[in-house]
């Protein structure tokens, strides 16, 4: 089989970390494997399969050698700055950032919803956000069947989508101490204000999620959204109520969503039997349940739906997007 040279920036982060027992997990066909980070970290090493990597500081250099995928996670800034680079160099870049997410140029892709959309790279593919990638995956096959005409999401979403301050912000909370990150107490509180607020009153995260949700499913779809942070650590929670132009009936509707690659239905309220944050932490796919009809509209569906973060979220999505590139490569360079 053939094996690529992989690079992952960012690779002492929450993001990044979650990059490598991904790709252990999943076998990925690695040759080599660079691992950058900023200046703090140079010469750090990270254990990867039973071997000591070095964990280089990332510079215009990096990508001077021969690096077929490289994996970013390590925030907008970095992407802007050395996606460009590395593309440039040959590399096929799949970003974990915002940076280019909207970029017409670049595909915005979960594996479940548009795998074809991969190949239209201009050597940067766009991973979405965390939120959206696990909202979009039931609502693909929906929209198929039933056409969706407006969507409303509620988020819940854990500490650890903040990275390694959120997840300080919510432990030192918890021990009486101040927070860093976020604008105010975490613990025992739920803030709606996630990332930064724009002209039209949403968030960024709120606007990224409408945004996004359009440019995977389809633009002409009416979409809005709420995002709480709440003190949970890991796997975030979202609330999806959606409106459709057909009539369905919700036991078909659990069957289409049972026919879903990486969802599972979680359905049986008689029971207790739903989606919970600490069942789905360390998984990789996604979880829908209280699957019900919404009796306040003609054709209204309310969904509950649950996925780990920084796997489902952004690590897991990214690598599944690799495997794409590489299934296709039968040999050429990707
Ligand atoms: N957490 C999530 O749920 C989630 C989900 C989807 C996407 N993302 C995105 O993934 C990225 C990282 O998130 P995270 O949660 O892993 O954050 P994190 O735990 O804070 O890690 C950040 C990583 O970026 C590196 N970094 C920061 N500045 C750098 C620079 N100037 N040059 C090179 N490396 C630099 C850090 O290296 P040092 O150790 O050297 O500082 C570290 O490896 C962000 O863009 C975030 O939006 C996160």
């Amino acid at each position: 089989m053939k094996k690529y040279n992989i690079a992952i920036v960012g690779a002492t982060g929450l993001v990044g970390q979650t990059f490598l027992q991904v790709l252990e997990e999943r076998k990925f066909p690695i040759k080599n494997l660079y691992l950058m980070a900023s200046s703090r970290s140079a010469g750090k090493k990270i254990n990867f399969m039973g071997k000591d990597i070095v964990v280089e500081e990332l510079n215009e250099s990096s990508f001077d050698k021969d690096i077929d995928i490289a994996l970013f996670s390590a925030g907008g800034d970095t992407s802007k700055k050395f996606s460009p680079i590395a593309a440039s160099k040959g590399v096929i870049v799949v970003d974990n950032s915002s940076a280019f997410r909207m970029d017409d140029e670049v595909p915005l892709i979960v594996p479940e919803v548009n795998p074809g959309a991969v190949f239209n790279h201009k050597g940067i593919i766009a991973n979405p956000n965390c939120s959206t990638i696990q909202s979009v995956v039931p609502l693909r096959v929906l929209d198929e069947k039933y056409k969706i005409k407006r969507i409303v999401y509620s988020t819940y979403q854990a500490v650890s989508g903040s990275g390694l301050a959120g997840i300080k912000d919510l432990e030192n909370g918890l021990a009486g101490k101040p927070v860093e990150n976020y604008p105010y107490q975490i613990a025992g509180n739920c803030l709606p204000h996630i990332d930064v607020f724009l002209e039209n009153g949403n968030t960024k995260e709120e606007q990224k999620m409408i945004d996004e949700t359009k440019k995977i499913l389809r633009a002409d779809v009416k979409v809005t959204a709420t995002c709480v942070r709440v003190p949970v650590l890991h796997s975030h929670s979202v609330s999806m109520n959606i409106e459709f132009e057909k009539e369905f009936d919700v036991e078909e509707v659990k069957k289409d969503l049972a026919s879903v690659k990486g969802l599972i239905v979680e359905d049986d309220v008689k029971n207790n039997i739903y989606p919970m944050a600490i069942n789905s932490k360390g998984k990789d796919e996604v979880f829908v349940g209280r699957i019900r009809r919404d009796q306040s509209l003609d054709n209204g569906l309310n969904l509950w739906v649950v996925a780990d973060n920084i796997r489902k979220g952004a690590a897991t999505n990214t690598i599944q997007i690799a495997e794409l590139l590489i299934a296709e490569d039968k040999g050429r360079k990707l």
